[in-house]
């Protein structure tokens, strides 16, 4: 029988969750004292100067928000700001795409990328099947299994994704891990800036994708969270979403303005489901808005209303882009300076996938005691797949984080570099 004195709480069994493998990581750095010490962990821009970055057209909106007296703080919809969802839904799947035509997208507004794929999920668990399962690719971002299992759907299967002998995309395991796939499945596909590995399918290898999920009837989620940032250009880190699009599927979009628009704290993201034939939006929407509602009702505004100001606005929109190719450049900067460091101080190995990569993050090849040594002896930060985020990376620091490198490969050889 429970315990019924007054010292014993109904809560007091719970066991402690184990730290979350990227921000648990922001919370180790806070609390490390070294002046020394260098944040790699989670994916966040940060200027040359290592500091936040709020990006100036995103503070001349919200300056002009808080000055404009129209603004106000009444709830949205369910479903967010439609302006933000129609522009947003533009941005990924392009003004003419073949699904607004024929009505067959439905968007809403999402707790950035996250906030989509928890009730995109949810949706599926609903209206598909709560056993559906659901294919990620190995490895992925580490939170897609927390989201997958949270809305009450199976543990996520894992394809292979990553060859780590060519440090490219193993498209030949991809594709036969899929094929084995049984016919409604969702694969989880990062629309580009693939997080960790840094390796996407070229566009042959995105039309054998789309091959074996058409012929296998599988249902595709794009996880987006990197648009502009693999290749600098908005319209070309869409691309793969659009060619799913053209072929007809039934498919969901996860959008994130999160990087590309530096606004990590606001949370605003989208949510598009897009059907084979048109005909069913009103009904899919209200799912969409009942789900939204018992979760948190309705999304925060102050975010979705900067970023639809600034997609909305031709002279905005094309700062912003001048914006994210600056940012994308210093990536591709800091990219360089790491392996002609790594490559001047003698580290052993062939550091080129560094700059081969493409986003945010380098896949350095580091294991995790290696990881643990960086972290231990130097106190750099990064997860322990060897996932390093290269924006945290500064002009300062890339000499330091390039010799601690040096130091755990050479200290620990064993098992060191993935064959690359
Ligand atoms: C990351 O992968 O570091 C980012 O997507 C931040 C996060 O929420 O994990």
């Amino acid at each position: 029988m429970r315990d019924l004195s007054p010292t014993s709480s109904i809560f007091g069994t719970i066991p402690e969750a184990p730290p979350d493998a990227i921000l648990g990581l922001n919370t180790q750095y806070r609390s490390d004292p070294s002046p020394n010490k260098v944040n790699l962990g989670v994916g966040a821009y940060r200027t040359a100067d290592g500091q936040p970055y709020v990006l100036p057209v995103v503070r001349r909106v919200e300056q002009a928000l808080a000055d404009d007296p129209s603004t106000t703080h009444e709830y949205l919809p369910q479903d967010g700001l439609k302006e933000f969802c129609n522009l947003s839904a533009s941005l990924i799947l392009g003004a003419h795409s073949p699904a607004f035509a024929d009505r067959r997208s439905v968007t809403v507004q999402a707790l950035s990328g996250t906030g989509a794929l928890r009730v995109g999920f949810t949706f599926v668990a609903r209206f598909l099947s709560p056993q559906t399962a659901v294919y990620i690719p190995k490895p992925s971002w580490s939170n897609h299994k927390n989201v997958v299992v949270q809305s009450g759907l199976p543990p996520a299967k894992e394809y292979r994704y990553f060859d780590y002998g060519t440090g490219a995309v193993d498209i030949n395991g991809m594709v036969e891990d899929l094929t084995a796939a049984p016919a409604g499945s969702i694969v989880v596909l990062h629309g580009c800036a693939h997080n960790p590995t840094g390796a996407d399918p070229s566009h042959e290898q995105w039309e054998r994708v789309l091959q074996v999920v058409q012929e296998g009837g599988l249902v595709p989620f794009f996880d987006n969270a990197y648009q502009g940032f693999a290749s600098g250009s908005l319209e070309e880190d869409a691309w793969s979403v659009r060619r799913f699009v053209d072929a007809g599927i039934d498919m969901l979009v996860g959008q994130s303005y999160a990087k590309n628009m530096g606004l990590y704290g606001e949370r605003v993201g989208a949510l598009t489901v897009v059907s084979s034939e048109g005909g069913n939006n009103e009904a899919i929407l209200s799912q969409l808005k009942a789900i939204i509602r018992a979760m948190y009702s309705n999304p925060p505004k102050h975010g979705a209303m900067v970023a639809a100001a600034i997609l909305g606005h031709a002279g905005m929109f094309a700062e912003w882009e001048e914006e994210l190719r600056k940012m994308a450049d210093r990536i591709r900067d800091m990219r360089q300076k790491l392996r002609g460091a790594l490559v001047k101080n003698g580290t052993p190995g062939n550091w080129d996938h560094i700059v081969n990569q493409i986003g945010m993050f380098s896949f350095t090849g580091l294991t995790a005691a290696q990881v643990e040594l960086m972290k231990n002896k130097y106190h750099i930060y990064m997860t322990s797949n060897g996932r390093i985020s290269m924006a945290g990376l500064t002009e300062d620091t890339v000499e330091y984080v390039a010799d601690a490198m040096k130091d755990a490969v050479v200290s620990l050889k064993k098992g060191v570099i993935h064959n690359m």
